[in-house]
């Protein structure tokens, strides 16, 4: 089965073809970074005018690059929550409109989840059930990934996600959007233990994730720095900024190891990308004797590769939208459409 699949949650627009939730047949990402770098980070309207803007040419390239024509899809899919309304509503009405012009089934797609089946492409023997820890921009996420579309959340993050704390911090030192990667570019060999920060914690929820108190104690250190005309050490601060953020995910992780045992681990979404989370976790999952999954780094960041591979789990499971299908801003990942 080819599913034709549209991303535009947040600042990428992207379409692909996958087969049978496995082969990816095309993948067309058009990044927005070169424009929102201006700003600092995304700004909403401008996402979803560029997204209106390049949608066209993305599915058609995406459509070509596959070798194939419209008549040869089988099913539409689009992420439809969470993320910007605007930038979701041009996915998903253009979705839409070919869903209607084809006739073929209309499948949503939740964006985690997606996230999460970019390891359904990596790695083709990969099925669930197992544990899975999603870093996102928005999300921290540890979930027990019960079957393709049968989640359960047991840990969050209680404020800042992962990727906003990195991006956040990594502005105050200077870098350009997206500020986690660009910190992971400078800082992957710097001095992890050169600068203290506070280990955060949540009491009483021993799965749970809280990055703001360590993001404002990294943006408190550079404000003095910069107050005191001292020169503002990216490497070495970036390097103990971005241990003490993976010693989080791992710790938390560990715990949900111990008590789920799941026989394997897999990692999800943009941070997944980062190069200190990736070693750690394969320290983690060799210490505990269980396989480690994580995506090819191209299919790390949004993409709709990876809304191909869910939609065709989503499909099976008989979740198709009517074309009353809306976007939606916040939806949790074990909730489905209400079309
Ligand atoms: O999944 P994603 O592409 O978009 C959302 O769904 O939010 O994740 C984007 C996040 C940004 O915060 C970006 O800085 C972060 O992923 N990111 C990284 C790296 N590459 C992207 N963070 C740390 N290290 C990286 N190499
Ligand atoms: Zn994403």
């Amino acid at each position: 089965m080819k599913i034709l699949a549209i991303e535009s949650s947040c600042d990428d627009t992207a379409a692909a073809v996958v087969e049978d939730g496995r082969e990816v047949l095309s993948s067309v990402v058009a990044s927005q970074v070169p424009e929102h770098i201006l700003y600092g980070g995304v700004v909403p309207e401008i996402a979803s005018r560029r997204h209106c803007e390049s949608i066209s040419s993305v599915v058609k390239k995406a459509i070509e690059d596959a070798r194939l024509s419209l008549e040869d899809i089988d099913a539409v899919a689009c992420t439809y929550a969470p993320g910007l309304i605007g930038a979701l509503l041009v996915g998903v009405n253009f979705a839409k409109g070919l869903s209607y012009r084809t006739g073929k089934p209309l499948v949503p797609v939740h964006h985690l989840r997606s996230h999460i089946a970019s390891n359904y492409i990596t790695d083709k023997n990969l099925k669930p059930p197992f544990l899975a820890l999603v870093v996102s921009g928005g999300h921290t996420h540890l979930i027990n990934v019960k079957s393709y579309t049968d989640y359960e959340v047991i840990g969050r993050t209680r404020d800042d996600a992962a990727g906003e704390a990195m991006d956040k911090a990594a502005r105050t030192m200077g870098l350009a959007y997206p500020g986690g990667l660009n910190m992971d570019k400078v800082a992957f060999d710097g001095d992890p233990f050169s600068y203290k920060f506070p280990s955060p914690k949540v009491q009483d929820a021993e799965l749970d994730f809280s990055f703001s108190g360590l993001k404002t104690a990294v943006i408190n250190l550079i404000h003095n720095l910069n107050q005191k005309g001292e020169e503002i050490d990216v490497k070495n601060i970036g390097a103990s900024y971005m241990h003490c953020v993976v010693s989080c995910l791992c710790d938390r992780t560990e715990r949900a190891i111990n008590m789920l045992k799941p026989d394997s681990l897999v990692l999800a979404g943009g941070v997944s990308a980062n190069s200190v989370l990736r070693r750690e976790m394969k320290i983690l999952a060799d210490k505990h004797e269980i396989n480690l999954y994580m995506p090819e780094l191209r299919f790390c960041g949004d993409n709709a590769a990876m809304v191909g591979a869910q939609a065709y789990y989503e499909y099976l499971d008989g979740n198709i939208a009517s074309l009353k299908l809306n976007a939606t801003a916040a939806l949790d990942i074990d909730k489905k459409s209400n079309i």
